[in-house]
């Protein structure tokens, strides 16, 4: 990889690239292996060498966001980790347009819903509290049982991971929130396809009003998640009509370890690190949560994490 890091930047790649980068680090579980490269482009123009670049050499990459919905393996990624970095202008700014809001890419949710609080905008209440960055959670169409990306998503800049550049655009362009191919938990982007940025549209409303609905709805997801452990958020998507929790601890699975995994006495569908965990562990203990599900309900419990092997 070394060698592939040095055509990237005699390629002119400005931005930073890292060797064996530790991935646990960059991930809300804090576990994982290293990725052999970690990119940090300095900015589109970056983005699209190094994805013409990789596509050349045949490197398999992906891009990372907040890093609180995946699980790397401890054998780590053998290709290169992209991360888009707030640092980098437009990529973490929040800007308001009428009544619009648009987010880059990398910056945090939880800043974009204070920020729609602080301006007197309306919708995106349901989405208090969730970590993780404005790509993630466009591709995951994060979301509560009060609301989801796919409700408040306008538009997307997305830019195709062909490397193609078009000149001016570089590739990049606008798609409406309505083309994403939205559904529980997930979008129809392909891997190809880099979130660059998000429009929310939004609605006028009092300040405090926004506020009180946010701080209200913080205050539940705190009640009943573990917010303070390291954790994925929910592993499992809850199966149609039911919830995953309510199964995992009507299976009596609460408490359940595996290694330094745990299944959190707080939301049984939170599986926590307690400290020495291993990406090996968690994956594990999933197993063992599916298996006393599948057993005592015959319900087969899907991933809603994003395993990545290899
Ligand atoms: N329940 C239990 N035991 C548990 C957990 C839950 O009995 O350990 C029961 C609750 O008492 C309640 C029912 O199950 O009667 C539903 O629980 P909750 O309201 O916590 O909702 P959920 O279906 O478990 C979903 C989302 C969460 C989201 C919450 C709140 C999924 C997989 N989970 O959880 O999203 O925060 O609603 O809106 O869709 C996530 O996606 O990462 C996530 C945390």
């Amino acid at each position: 990889m070394e060698e592939i890091r040095g055509r990237i930047i005699g390629s002119g790649f400005t931005g930073e690239l890292r060797l064996d980068e530790p991935l646990a680090g960059h991930t809300s579980l804090r576990v994982g292996g290293p990725a052999s490269l970690f990119a940090l482009p300095a900015g589109v123009g970056d983005l699209v060498l190094i994805l013409a670049l990789l596509a050349g050499e045949k490197v398999p990459w992906m891009v990372l966001g907040g890093g609180t919905n995946v699980v790397f393996a401890d054998e780590g990624y053998h290709g290169c980790v992209i991360h888009l970095s707030r640092e980098v202008r437009g990529w973490g700014g929040i800007r308001r347009d009428k009544e619009m809001l648009e987010a880059g890419a990398a910056a945090l949710m939880p800043n974009v819903v204070s920020r729609a609080a602080r301006e007197g905008l309306a919708g995106l209440e349901c989405l208090a509290d969730i970590p993780g960055t404005v790509g993630g959670a466009l591709r995951m169409n994060a979301g509560t049982r009060s609301g989801q990306m796919a409700d408040v998503v306008e538009q997307v800049r997305l830019l195709e991971g062909t490397g193609d550049s078009d000149g001016g655009g570089q590739g990049a362009r606008w798609v409406p929130g309505s083309g994403i191919g939205f559904a529980y938990r997930s979008s129809g982007l392909t891997a190809g396809q880099i979130v660059l940025a998000v429009r929310f549209r939004l609605k006028p409303d009092d300040p405090d009003a926004v506020r009180a609905r946010v701080t209200e709805q913080a205050r539940l997801r705190r009640k009943s998640q573990p917010l303070g452990a390291a954790s994925a958020g929910c592993w499992f998507k809850n199966p149609a009509g039911d919830s995953a929790g309510r199964l995992i601890d009507a299976a009596g699975l609460i408490g359940m370890t595996c290694g330094g995994a745990r299944v959190s006495d707080v939301h049984a569908n939170f599986l926590v690190n307690t400290g020495s965990a291993t990406a090996a562990d968690f994956l594990e203990l999933a197993e063992m949560v599916r298996q006393g599900v599948r057993e005592r309900f015959g319900i087969e419990l899907e991933d809603e994490v994003r395993v990545i092997h290899g």
